[in-house]
């Protein structure tokens, strides 16, 4: 079963809740979901292989550790996972970036898929999706089934807020993929947003509406 890692760092919670202001305006929200994107990357990747190598300092040898050989690439699952891919990127320079498009059909709910563009070597690397809010978990069901179909198999997800039955939804179809969130909030309404959420991630990030 996938575990979810819930990360309530003093610093990502203050800034959350900036994020969750509906009167946080668009410039703000970008800023402060790199910012949470780049925390959250520090516990997404504390388990990531390292080796060791030899380093001379002006004073002896250091037996240090590298990460050079860890294959990496992030996913945002566009649109709104693309407001997550400097903050990680700020740490993982080297990273690739691939893009999945998914969007939910706002009647039926379901995810429509509509581009895919990866890094052909995607079944070596260590991949971190993105998606700032998982709802009723189609989007990212749906992005991470695409990265399977491609061969992928070290897949993570990282989201700034999940909804239980997202959460669920994940566990049940990609019981392989553990999740880092930094909000578990109560439930979804009848329009299958998150409550409380921060509304419509992708218009509050673009300024859409
Ligand atoms: C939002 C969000 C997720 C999805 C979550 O995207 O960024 O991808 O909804 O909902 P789900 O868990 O029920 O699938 P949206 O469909 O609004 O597309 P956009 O990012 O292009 O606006
Ligand atoms: N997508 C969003 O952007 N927000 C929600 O609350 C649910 C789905």
């Amino acid at each position: 079963m996938a575990k979810v890692h819930q990360i309530d760092h003093p610093l990502i919670q203050h800034k959350l809740a900036i994020i969750r202001d509906q009167n946080t305006g668009a410039k703000e929200f970008r800023e402060l979901l790199e910012e949470v994107s780049m925390l959250m990357a520090y516990e997404v990747t504390r388990d990531f292989p390292v080796e060791e190598i030899e380093v001379e300092t002006p004073v002896a040898t250091a037996r240090c550790h590298t990460t050079n050989n860890t294959k990496i690439a992030v996913i945002p699952i566009l649109r709104a996972g693309l407001g997550m891919v400097g903050g990680i990127l700020k740490l993982i320079p080297t990273a690739k970036v691939g893009h999945i498009g998914v969007y939910r059909d706002p009647e039926s709910l379901q995810p429509i898929e509509y581009y895919c563009k990866l890094p052909a070597d995607v079944s070596e690397r260590e991949l971190i999706v993105l998606d700032p809010m998982l709802a009723t978990g189609g989007s990212a069901v749906a992005g991470i089934h695409f990265l399977k179909q491609r061969g992928a198999t070290k897949i993570r997800l990282v989201c700034l807020i999940a909804a239980p039955e997202g959460i669920q939804n994940l566990q049940a179809k990609h019981p392989d993929v553990d999740l880092y969130v930094a909000a578990i909030d109560e439930r979804l309404n009848s329009h299958g947003y998150i409550v409380p959420g921060l509304g419509d991630a992708g218009d509050r990030l673009f300024g859409t509406k």
